[in-house]
């Protein structure tokens, strides 16, 4: 879908459909008022008869309306007459286009845009209309048939003007319209590498995807191959990934758009392409949702493409240990004892907690960046479901600063995460006989054990923890990866 910025007048408009607001109790937004004029009183006729009731998302399309030079006009309940609330605008952003994705309307002229919004200005009301829109008309039919394909088709937006007052036709929200298509675009993409069936996006297929990205953006990559792991000593992620035929991959993916010597933010992502549990296999039911346990990993190099899209004037550095977690006669046994890159020796108790036994020695592996900070991005934790649901993500961090940057990102983008306890009272549930740390911590507070984990291997750099175990992907008839936390992830490293 392409996007532009314009203002006019509302009867003046030559596309396939016009949208235009109108309120509770038959009351007109300005664009509909305008239309009303044009068409000598055509809408307020429409309002009478009541097939519309003005509500927040409802909508009613009209046809071929005298005075008018679109073919279509649409109109979209706002509620009572006055300013929206910003959830209101989303949900009547989002009916408007929804309505129009059954029809044949190509291009659009959208005026909701220019409807007062509580405590936001124009350029807030662009980057919503875009994200809003690029939102509900995704679709993943990569793996569909070709009739599925050319059913759908065939219908859907290709060009929406967003359209605001003169005066606001400037500089502040041309920028916004080129940051929200950015971040939909890095959304979009974490989506489409979260959806994939895990047969197709292996650790190999993500790493094709940054070398692919790499060539767009002019960024450098590098792949750690099983070997060069091994020299490194990376036995704890290696020890993962043995159980699999796949082989495991260590994408390093660097945008050094900034100073030379400013310090890189390093994001890190969990990219178990698969998770079975290995030996420590998980019940069959819902299995097939492991998939979405490589969500940490694409919300990074979906970040990557938003802010290489941006040409970002930053050095973001992201790193994406890869691989899958399977059962066989090679995989590691619970009681296994690994070294981990820091030299820590980890007893494997459960192979299902295998997300920190990749992380930590890629933690690890960072330091050699001298970050600014790292964030590392994982669907680490069913607990971490049970704690906060699918509303915020989990943030766990040392670093107060860095916290409340995170948090404040997240209100921006409505994106949130829900700051999480990492004191040094829960450590002692990792305590081993054998070695130096044990990969589990019992099931009480196990979304603040694991992150626990993962501190004994960030003590030399300022660092978070995201869990988006319960935000990366909706389960249900709606079942798909939602490309969070890339809008927060983005916010973050704009601001
Ligand atoms: N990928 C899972 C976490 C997960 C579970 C995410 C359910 C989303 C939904 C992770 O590797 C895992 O299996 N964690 C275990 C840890 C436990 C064995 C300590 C868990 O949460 O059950
Ligand atoms: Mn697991
Ligand atoms: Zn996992």
């Amino acid at each position: 879908m392409e996007f532009s910025i314009k203002s006019g007048k509302a009867e003046k408009q030559r596309s396939d459909c016009v949208i235009v607001g109108v309120y509770e109790s038959a009351k007109l937004s300005e664009a509909a008022a305008s239309l009303d004029k044009a068409s000598k009183g055509f809408v307020e006729t429409v309002l009478k008869r009541g097939d519309i009731d003005g509500k927040v998302g409802s909508t009613l399309l009209l046809h071929s309306v005298p005075g008018t030079e679109a073919d279509r006009v649409l109109l979209v309940g706002l509620g009572k007459h006055g300013a929206l609330a910003e959830k209101d605008y989303r949900k009547a952003v989002i009916a408007s286009v929804k309505a129009l994705a059954k029809t044949g309307a190509k291009n659009v002229a959208n005026f909701l845009s220019e409807v007062n919004v509580s405590k936001q200005d124009a350029a807030w009301k662009v980057a919503q209309m875009v994200e809003a829109a690029r939102d509900s008309v995704y679709r993943f039919d990569a793996m569909k048939g070709k009739k599925d394909k050319e059913d759908k088709q065939a219908k859907g937006i290709e060009k929406l003007d967003i359209h605001v007052a003169e005066k606001e036709v400037n500089h502040e929200t041309k920028e916004a319209l080129k940051q929200s298509a950015a971040l939909a675009l890095g959304v979009s993409f974490t989506k489409d590498l979260g959806n994939l069936p895990p047969n197709v996006c292996t650790p190999t297929y993500l790493a094709e995807q940054a070398l692919s990205m790499a060539k767009t953006y002019g960024l450098t990559v590098q792949i750690l191959e099983r070997e060069e792991m091994q020299k490194l000593g990376m036995g704890s992620f290696l020890g993962v990934a043995q159980g699999s035929v796949q082989p495991p991959k260590m994408i390093v993916l660097q945008h050094n758009k900034g100073k030379k010597n400013q310090k890189p933010v390093v994001l890190v992502g969990k990219g178990i392409t698969f998770d079975t549990g290995g030996i420590s296999l998980k019940p069959g039911e819902g299995m097939d949702e492991m998939k979405y346990d490589m969500c940490g990993a694409a919300s990074v190099l979906g970040t990557m493409r938003a802010i290489g899209e941006l040409k970002l004037k930053r050095n973001v550095i992201a790193v994406i240990p890869t691989c899958e977690n399977m059962p066989s006669g090679h995989a590691t046994r619970p009681g296994d004892i690994v070294t981990s890159m820091s030299g820590q020796t980890i007893e494997i108790l459960n192979t299902d907690a295998e997300g920190r036994l990749i992380l930590c020695d890629a933690l690890t592996y960072v330091e050699r960046f001298k970050p600014a900070a790292v964030i590392d991005i994982a669907t680490l934790t069913g607990a971490c479901v049970i704690a906060l649901g699918a509303v915020h993500s989990g943030l766990f961090s040392g670093d107060d600063a860095l916290a409340e940057d995170l948090l404040s990102a997240g209100r921006q983008s409505q994106d949130t995460v829900w700051r999480m306890p990492l004191d040094q009272a829960y450590h002692d549930q990792l305590k081993s006989n054998f070695a130096d740390m044990a990969n589990i911590g019992g099931r009480p507070g196990g979304s603040v054990t694991a992150a626990c984990f993962l501190s004994k291997y960030t003590e030399k750099y300022t660092w978070a923890h995201l869990d988006i175990a319960g935000t990366a992907w909706k389960s249900g008839a709606a079942k798909g990866a939602t490309g969070r936390p890339v809008p927060l992830l983005v916010n973050y490293l704009l601001a």
